[in-house]
C-alpha cells in the first residue's frame, strides 16, 4: 500500500475529482477527511469508502472559510493524531462567456474558493504538517492556468495563481520537508464541464473537445487519482513545486 497510515485530507471530496481522489487514497491505505461544502455528498462518499475497507471520516466544510478549514485540521488531528497530506481539490468554474460579462461577486467567488483557499489551507494546515516532521500539499489547478483559452479568463487567472503559489509554497517550505505540487487537469466530465463548455454540453461539442486532445479523450477522476497518489507518496519524495498536465498531451 503506497499511503499506508497517512493522513489525507482531500477537499471537494463528494463529487468528481475529489470523489476519484479519496477513493484511491483509501485502497492505498490512507486514513482519509473527505471534506466538501455539500456535508450529505461528503458522508455518502465517506460511507462508500468504509464499506469498501478503508478508513474515512466526512466532514462539510467551506474551504473559503478560516473557522471552517481550522475545524476540517482538528478533525483529522482529533480523529487520525495528526496530518500528512492536504489535497486543495474544491474548485469554482468561471461559465464560458466573454471576460466583461462576469460580475464582480462572481470573480471574487472564483479567486476566494481558487485562491484564497490555498491560503487558508496553509495557514491552518502547515504547523500541523511541521509538527509531523514534514508533509504534502498537492493543488488541483488545471490545465486553463498553463494554456488559456478564450471564455474562461478569470478561471484561467486563478488556476494561473494556484500554479504560481504551489511554487512559491514549495521553495519557502522546502525547508520543513513540505512538498507542494499541482495538477493541471484537461476538462474532465465531471458536473463542472457544462459551466467550461458554456451551457449544455452536446454531442458535437464534446466530440470538438475530445479532437483537441491529442491522446483522444477527457481527463476522469482516477487519472485525476492516480497522480495524486504518487505525488502524495514517498516515491515522489524529490518533487516540490511540479505542476503535472494530466492532459492527454493538449498542452503541447
Ligand atoms: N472538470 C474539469 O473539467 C476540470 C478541469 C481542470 C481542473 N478542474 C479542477 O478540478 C477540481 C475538482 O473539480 P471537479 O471537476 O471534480 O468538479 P465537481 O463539481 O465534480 O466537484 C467540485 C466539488 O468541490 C466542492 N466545492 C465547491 N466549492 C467549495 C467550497 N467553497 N468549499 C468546499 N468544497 C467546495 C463541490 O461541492 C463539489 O463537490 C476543481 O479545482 C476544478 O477547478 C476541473
Amino acid at each position: 500500500m503506497r499511503l499506508k497510515d497517512k493522513v489525507a485530507i482531500v477537499t471537494g471530496a463528494a463529487s468528481g475529482f475529489g470523489a476519484g481522489i479519496v477513493e484511491r487514497f483509501a485502497a492505498e491505505g490512507a486514513k482519509v477527511v473527505c471534506a466538501d461544502l455539500n456535508g450529505e455528498g461528503a458522508r455518502e462518499v465517506t460511507a462508500r469508502l468504509k464499506d469498501a475497507g478503508g478508513a474515512a471520516i466526512g466532514v462539510e466544510a467551506d474551504v473559503t472559510s478560516s473557522e471552517q478549514v481550522k475545524a476540517m485540521v482538528a478533525a483529522a488531528v482529533d480523529t487520525y493524531g495528526g496530518l500528512d497530506v492536504i489535497v486543495n481539490n474544491a474548485g469554482m468554474p468561471q461559465r464560458n462567456q466573454p471576460m466583461l460579462d462576469v460580475d464582480e461577486e462572481t470573480f471574487d467567488k472564483i479567486f476566494e474558493v481558487n485562491c484564497k483557499s490555498l491560503y487558508l489551507a496553509a495557514i491552518h494546515g502547515v504547523p500541523v504538517l511541521r509538527e509531523r516532521g514534514g508533509g504534502v500539499m498537492i493543488n488541483t489547478a488545471s490545465t486553463a492556468g498553463l494554456r488559456p483559452r478564450p471564455g474562461l479568463v478569470w478561471y484561467n487567472g486563478s488556476k494561473g495563481g494556484a500554479i504560481s503559489l504551489t511554487k512559491s509554497m514549495a521553495v519557502e517550505l522546502a525547508a520543513d520537508n513540505i512538498r507542494v505540487n499541482a495538477l493541471c487537469p484537461v476538462a474532465g466530465d465531471t458536473p463542472m464541464l457544462g459551466e467550461f463548455l458554456g451551457g449544455e454540453v452536446t454531442n458535437e461539442m464534446y466530440a470538438k473537445f475530445v479532437d483537441t486532445v491529442p491522446l483522444g479523450r477527457l481527463s476522469t477522476p482516477r487519472d485525476i487519482a492516480n497522480v495524486s497518489v504518487f505525488l502524495a507518496s514517498d516515491e515522489a519524495e524529490f518533487l516540490t513545486g511540479v505542476c503535472i498536465e494530466v492532459d492527454g498531451g493538449r498542452c503541447i
